[in-house]
């Protein structure tokens, strides 16, 4: 008979571990989504958000540009089928006549042939955030 009564309080003390472990298992994930950083941006996500140089040399790289340009910082990107991208910022014009800016340069991204029918730089299919994000590297890189 006085053996039940340890086993008892056990009991008991183990409900209530039992009970703030599953106060904790709720609460904790809930914490830990606060406070943990989430897995890293995806591309678009980074294309979304204000956009940094090394965002339009990703999109470049990731869009195959590199096989008709030579573009600076981008591994691989020594094609000769147009002109070489570096420098673009400090060129006057843009593909033959286009004054450079930074308007003409997203327009030009997004649709080459409309801008110049005869020109070999295809429709590349770009959302205009990745022509944004594009342009804004190649604008900022004076090299
Ligand atoms: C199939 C080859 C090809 C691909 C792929 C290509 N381009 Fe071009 N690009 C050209 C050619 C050719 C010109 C020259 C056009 C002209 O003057 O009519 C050009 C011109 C340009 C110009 C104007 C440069 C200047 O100084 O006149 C920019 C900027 C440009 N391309 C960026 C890009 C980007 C960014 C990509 C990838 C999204 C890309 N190109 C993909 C062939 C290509």
């Amino acid at each position: 008979m006085s053996a039940a009564r340890p086993r008892d309080s056990h009991t008991g003390f183990g409900r209530w571990v039992a009970g703030a472990c599953f106060g904790l298992a709720l609460g904790a994930p809930m914490q830990a989504a606060e406070r943990l950083p989430g897995p890293p941006p995806t591309l678009s996500e980074r294309v979304a958000a204000a956009p940094d140089p090394e965002v339009g040399r990703s999109l470049m790289a990731a869009l195959g540009c590199g096989a008709c340009h030579r573009i600076p910082g981008v591994v691989g990107a020594h094609g000769r089928v147009g002109p070489s991208l570096a420098g673009l910022a400090g060129r006057p014009y843009i593909a033959g006549g286009l004054p450079n800016t930074a308007d003409n340069l997203i327009r030009w991204l997004l649709n080459p042939p409309a801008l110049a029918p005869a020109t070999a730089m295809p429709d590349m299919g770009l959302r205009p955030e990745q022509a944004r994000a594009i342009a804004h590297t190649l604008l900022d890189d004076n090299d």
